[in-house]
Parts: structure tokens; C-alpha cells; sequence
């Protein structure tokens, strides 16, 4: 079995600052990362900063800075995020960085050196926030028909690769790996898109100098997707692949992006890779949009969600908990406060954090914290245990699918599944008759057995509560591992059980 995972979230403009919409794809790479770290996969989590092209030149002009200095404080603020948001990935890569640089001109050359990138000249419709070329026909009423935003007309001498060449060995690939692009609505719009034809593709600029020099041609410099995309393989090291990583790590498993760039992901990218003779990534997922009470988020309209201020207000947990739970992976969303409240309240306040404050108060007021011997007197245990095999084969399938909310809801069965096993089994009354201590001994250890496998399985979703749930029930918070830990029985009798105090307290609506 490859035990190695690749996993990759799109590099952020550094024109922009970090908002809730990049949190949430760092933070599902993060979650997803965590979990198959958790399986026993060697993972390589990849994230990074698109700093290149004349957005973010034009940008930088407006502050009265040079691009790289507009680039190093923005990254500063991705990097400071990721910190905060306990993101645990294992590179950064930086388009400005030299290896970077070095790669993609090695992989320009290369392709043209295969044959498939030439001179010519170019005169179309370009939108500069979107970076994107488009012809007449594809305009609505002058403007971009992705952002709405006017275009102008462009002519200049341009590289090309020839994309055209790659149409049918595309489309065969997209047949034959039905798993490529996620979810499998986007998998028709892209077949439709490319059946439709595809163009050479620009792939140089001499309007502007902030990018990668084309190689023995300095006037040009790289178009910023082309940039951009290699991204994924030269933080492996490609082409020198001096640590091996490429060799291990590529094809990556997945790359997570938003659905507006799926295009980039599952049209170009793919081409460029079968023109330097390499292989395709398995999957690439493109997940839905967040709007904010009901509205596209837009600085004009001052309704960007910070992502710090909501990790002061609510902490780290509750929100890599909310984003991942509310909306399914895939589909868009709608932030809003009392959503989030709401979410907290019933799911984190009172399903998790009472199952946690009851079963570790009554061990303590039982068994003075010593951990009993397990023991099924009733069919109420039995069919308690016996759901968590199934349910933990389901909810690896959901993960592998990236169906997060799903994952949780299936996380959360088991959590209503063990407040209700209080609830069955009685154990205040059970505690009344020194005959039935056996018996109440097994329901302590059934309780707290379930919390230690419930704490394992939140962990990837919430890192510190996964480490503080382990600390109470005396284990090794620095081990979260799923492998070799999720059977049922790995807690020891005898262990000492602290009394939790309430992790998630209740918030107020103000
Ligand atoms: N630089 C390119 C990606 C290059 S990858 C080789 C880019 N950057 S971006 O900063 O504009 O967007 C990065 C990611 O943030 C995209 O996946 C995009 O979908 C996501 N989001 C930006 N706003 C969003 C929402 N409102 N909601 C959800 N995700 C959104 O594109």
C-alpha cells in the first residue's frame, strides 16, 4: 500500500487579505490532513501564497509599495492566520520564493522544448482581476462574464501552449477516472467545457514585469496561472527533487480548491502536466462559496469576515467546528452569528461537552476517577458497543470523500447514541443498590471508553478538544492516532479520570 498523502490548498492573492472563504479551505486541507496523519499516512500538506501577475502589481502600485513588499506583509498576515487557526501544514511555498522560480522556468522550458509552447501574438478581451483572457462572444455586455467587472483590449506578442493538442486525451481522462473532478456535478460542467473545444492558451505577458521572466526571452513573463498551478510540484522539489519528495509525494491525492477555479484545476492544469510527461493528480474537489447573512462578501459592501476576530470571540475550536459542519463540503453556504451560535450551543455545549462533564463527574462520584473493569450485564450495553465498528468504517468512507459534514453528523450519532445510553441505563439509580456495582462499573467504562474513541475522532476537527478530552482520561494527549487506537477496549481499567469543567460554555446571543 502507498502510504503517502498529498494534499494541497490553492495559493492565496496576496492582494487580498485572509477572510473565512480562504479559512475554510485551508481549514478543510488542515481537517482532512489531520485525519489520514491519524491513519497512519505520511502526509505532505501544502499551502502558499500566489504572489505573482498584475493584479498584485497594480495593487501594490495603489499602497505606494513594491510588489515584494506588498507580498511580504500579506503573507505575514496568511501565515499568522494559519498559526491561529492551529493549521499544521508541512510547507508554505511562495511564488517569489527561488525555488519556485527555478522550477517553472525548468517546466517551461521543458514543454517547450517538447514542442508544444510558441511565439505568436495574441489580441482578445482580458478581465485583470481575474487574470483571464476571454473572447468577444464570451462577454456579457463588455464585462467578464466570471466577475462582472469591465475588460479591455489586449494585443501583444505571446507565448502559447498548445492546449488544443491535449482536447481528446482529456476528455478520455475524464471519462476514465470518475473520481478526478469532485463533487460530480462540476465533472459535467468541465466535460461540456472542454468538449466544447479547447484553444491554445496564452501563456506569457509583456504588459507588465511582476512575474517569472520567460526563459531566454526577458521581455515576457510567465502567465500567472502557469505560475501559479507548478506551484504544487516545485514545493516537491521538482524537476531536482533533491529530498525526494516529488518521487514520494507525486501525484498529489487531492487538491482542494473553490469552485471558481476548477477550470484552472481541471483544464489547464492537467494539459500542462501531460505536456512535461507527467502524471495527473487523482482528484481535485471544488468546494462551494460562503455568503455572509445572505450576501456575497465584498469589501465595498464591509461585510468580509475576519476570521481572527471570530476565533477571539469564539475560539479556535468551535469555529474549525461550524464551517466544517454547516454546509456540505461541495455546496455553498451562509455565515451568520446566530447560526454559529446556535451550532455551538446545541452541538458542542450540550451533546458534547454533557456527555464529557456527566460521564467524567460520575466516575468521579462513583469510583473516585479509578476507571472500572468492563462489563455488559444488558442488551442496552451490547448494542451500545456494538455501533462503533460500522460507524467508524462510515465515517473513513466519508472522510475519503471529503464529506465533512457528514463525518460529523455520523460523529455526532455517536455522541447522542452515549447521552441516551446515560439516559437508559440510569446509572444514579443503578448507584443506589450496592448489587448492581459490577453493573455500574461496566456503564462507567463503557461511557468513558466512548468519549476516549468520540475524542479521537473529533481530533482532526478539533485539535485541542481531541488533546484535552485524552488529558482528562489520563492518556497521551500527543497521540491522536486513529491506527491501532480506534477498536473498543483500549482503555485501561484502573486508569485515573479527571472531573472535566465544561469545555464549551454556552454563548449568549448579544
Ligand atoms: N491565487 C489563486 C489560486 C491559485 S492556485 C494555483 C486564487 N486565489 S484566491 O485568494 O483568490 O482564492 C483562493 C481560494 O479561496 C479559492 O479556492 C477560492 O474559491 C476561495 N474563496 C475565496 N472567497 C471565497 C468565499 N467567499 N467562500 C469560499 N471560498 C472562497 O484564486
Amino acid at each position: 500500500m502507498n502510504n503517502n498523502f498529498y494534499i494541497t490548498t490553492p495559493i492565496y492573492y496576496v492582494n487580498d487579505v485572509p477572510h473565512i472563504g480562504h479559512a475554510y479551505t485551508t481549514l478543510a486541507c488542515d481537517v482532512l490532513a489531520r485525519y489520514k496523519k491519524a491513519r497512519g499516512y505520511n502526509v505532505f500538506f501544502l499551502t502558499g501564497t500566489d504572489e505573482h501577475g498584475q493584479k498584485v502589481e497594480k495593487s501594490a502600485l495603489a499602497n505606494g509599495e513594491n510588489p515584494i513588499e506588498l507580498a511580504d506583509r500579506v503573507m505575514q498576515r496568511f501565515a499568522a492566520l494559519w498559526d491561529k487557526l492551529n493549521i499544521n501544514n508541512t510547507d508554505f511555498i511562495r511564488t517569489t520564493q527561488q525555488r519556485h522560480k527555478d522550477g517553472v522556468q525548468k517546466i517551461f522550458t521543458q514543454i517547450e522544448a517538447n514542442g508544444d509552447i510558441y511565439l505568436g501574438s495574441y489580441e482578445d478581451w482580458y478581465c485583470t482581476p481575474c487574470e483571464t483572457f476571454w473572447t468577444e462572444t464570451n462577454l456579457i455586455d463588455g464585462c467578464c462574464p466570471d466577475c462582472g467587472r469591465p475588460t479591455e483590449k489586449l494585443k501583444e506578442k505571446s507565448y502559447f501552449f498548445r492546449m488544443s493538442k491535449y482536447q481528446q486525451q482529456l476528455i478520455d481522462h475524464i471519462e476514465n477516472h470518475p473520481d478526478f473532478i469532485q463533487p460530480r456535478s462540476r465533472r459535467n460542467e468541465v466535460l461540456n467545457f472542454v468538449r466544447e473545444g479547447l484553444r491554445d492558451l496564452s501563456i506569457s505577458r509583456t504588459s507588465f514585469s511582476w512575474g517569472i521572466p520567460v526563459p531566454n526571452d526577458e521581455k515576457h513573463v510567465i502567465y500567472v496561472w502557469f505560475d501559479a498551478l507548478n506551484n504544487y510540484i516545485t514545493a516537491l522539489g521538482y524537476p531536482d527533487d533533491k529530498d525526494g519528495n516529488f518521487k514520494k509525494f507525486w501525484p498529489a491525492n487531492v487538491h482542494v480548491i473553490g469552485k471558481d477555479i476548477l477550470r484552472f484545476h481541471a483544464v489547464y492544469w492537467p494539459t500542462f502536466l501531460m505536456a512535461a510527461g507527467l502524471p495527473l493528480p487523482e482528484k481535485v474537489f471544488a468546494h462551494g462559496w460562503w455568503t455572509v447573512e445572505g450576501k456575497k462578501m465584498s469589501k465595498s459592501l464591509q461585510n468580509v469576515v475576519e476570521p481572527n476576530m471570530l476565533v477571539d470571540k469564539y475560539g479556535i475550536d468551535p469555529i474549525r467546528y461550524f464551517l466544517l459542519r454547516e454546509v456540505p463540503f461541495g455546496l455553498d453556504g451562509d455565515f451568520s452569528h446566530s447560526s454559529l451560535i446556535h451550532r455551538i450551543n446545541s452541538d458542542l455545549a450540550n451533546d458534547l461537552g454533557n456527555l464529557i462533564s456527566r460521564s467524567t463527574a460520575m466516575v468521579n462520584k462513583y469510583f473516585d476517577g479509578i476507571l472500572p473493569e468492563q462489563f455488559a450485564a444488558t442488551e442496552f450495553d451490547d448494542v451500545f458497543i456494538s455501533q462503533f465498528p460500522d460507524k467508524i468504517a462510515i465515517i473513513d468512507q466519508q472522510m475519503n470523500n471529503l464529506a465533512f459534514n457528514k463525518a460529523l453528523l455520523s460523529i455526532w450519532e455517536l455522541v447522542r447514541s452515549a447521552n441516551k445510553y446515560i439516559d437508559d441505563t440510569a446509572p444514579w439509580a443503578l448507584a443506589k443498590d450496592e448489587d448492581k456495582r459490577q453493573h455500574l462499573g461496566g456503564v462507567m467504562y463503557n461511557l468513558l471508553e466512548a468519549v476516549r474513541i468520540i475524542g479521537l475522532l473529533v481530533s482532526p476537527f478539533m485539535p485541542d478538544t481531541g488533546m484535552a478530552i485524552m488529558d482528562i482520561l489520563g492518556q497521551d494527549k500527543d497521540n491522536l492516532s486513529l491506527d491501532g487506537q480506534d477498536q473498543w477496549g483500549k482503555l485501561v481499567a484502573g486508569v485515573v479520570i479527571e472531573k472535566a469543567k465544561p469545555m464549551f460554555p454556552r454563548i449568549v446571543e448579544d
